[in-house]
C-alpha cells in the first residue's frame, strides 16, 4: 500500500514536505549537537527527497551516510539534491531499499527515522528494534518522531501544507479514519491552483501504525533499547542502548 502511496503522491511530497522541516530541521540540529560519529555511518530510514539527510550532513560534517530510499521517484529527488552538492555527493551513500532488508554495516552511529514510524507495521517495527540493537555503536542513537495521532482516533480533514513554486500553490489536506486497534487510514489530499483557480486535483490514502510513547518505551525496552524524549515540541525521541 504504501509504494503505491508514494508511486501516486512523490510529486506532492517532495514540494510539500519542505514545511515541516522547517520546525523539524532547526530541533534536530539541537539534538544531534555532540553526537559521537566515530562509532560508524549515519543512517537515514526513509530518506524522501533528503530534507533530514541534508540536515544531518550539516550538523554531522565528520560523517559518513547511508540515505535509504525505496521509491524511485523520491530517490530520484534524493539523488538530484546530492549529486548536486560536492560535500554530499562525497559523503552520502543512497540505497534504493526497504530499511530491514538494506545491506547495512555492522555498526552504526546514528538511525534517523523521520516522519516514517508509522509504515512500519507491529512485526516490521520489532525488526527495526532488533536491527537497532545488533548494529548501534556504543554511545549511539536512534533518533525519531512520533507525529500524532499516537492512537487510532478520527481526524477530520485539517490543512497540513501550502507552498507556493512559480505561479501555482500546492496545497495538501490530510484526514484520518481508524482502520484498525493501532492503525488509522490517512486520506491525503493534494490540490494545485493557479491564482487561486483550480488545476487538478489527488487523493490517496495510506495504512499508517500509531503507537503511544509508553507502549514504544515498553517494546524498544525488550529489545534493551531506552526511549527518551529528546524535544517534545517536535516530538522528536531518542533511543539508545539501556
Ligand atoms: C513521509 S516520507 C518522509 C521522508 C523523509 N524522512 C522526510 O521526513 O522528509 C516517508 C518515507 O519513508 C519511506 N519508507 C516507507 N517504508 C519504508 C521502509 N520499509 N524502508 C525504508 N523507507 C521506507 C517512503 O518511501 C517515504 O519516502
Amino acid at each position: 500500500m504504501t509504494e503505491d502511496f508514494y508511486h501516486q503522491t512523490a510529486e506532492y511530497v517532495a514540494v510539500l514536505l519542505r514545511q515541516a522541516w522547517a520546525g523539524l530541521g532547526p530541533a534536530l540540529v539541537d539534538v544531534l549537537s555532540g553526537v559521537d560519529t566515530s562509532g560508524g555511518p549515519v543512517v537515514d530510514v526513509g530518506a524522501g527527497t533528503g530534507l533530514g539527510t541534508a540536515v544531518l550532513a550539516a550538523a554531522l560534517p565528520g560523517a559518513d551516510i547511508i540515505a535509504i530510499e525505496p521509491n524511485p521517484a523520491l530517490r530520484t529527488a534524493l539523488l538530484t539534491r546530492c549529486v548536486e552538492d560536492d560535500d554530499l555527493a562525497r559523503r552520502v551513500t543512497i540505497l534504493g531499499a526497504d530499511v530491514l532488508a538494506a545491506p547495512l554495516p555492522d555498526r552504526l552511529s546514528v538511525v534517523l527515522a523521520m516522519n516514517v514510524l508509522g509504515h512500519f507495521d507491529p512485526g516490521e517495527r520489532r525488526a527495526l528494534w532488533g536491527m537497532l540493537a545488533d548494529r548501534l555503536a556504543p554511545g549511539g542513537r536512534a533518533i525519531l518522531n512520533l507525529q500524532p495521532p499516537t492512537t487510532a482516533v478520527t481526524i477530520p480533514a485539517t490543512p497540513m501544507a501550502r507552498v507556493r513554486v512559480g505561479d501555482r500553490e500546492y496545497l495538501g489536506t490530510a484526514a484520518a479514519e481508524p482502520a484498525g486497534p493501532d492503525v488509522i487510514t490517512w486520506t491525503m489530499t493534494y490540490r494545485v491552483e493557479q491564482h487561486g483557480s483550480f488545476v487538478t486535483e489527488l487523493t490517496a490514502s495510506d495504512h499508517w501504525h500509531v503507537i503511544t510513547t509508553a507502549a514504544l518505551a515498553d517494546e524498544v525496552a525488550e529489545y534493551g533499547l531506552r526511549l527518551m524524549a529528546a524535544d517534545p515540541e517536535h516530538e522528536l525521541y531518542e533511543i539508545t542502548r539501556i
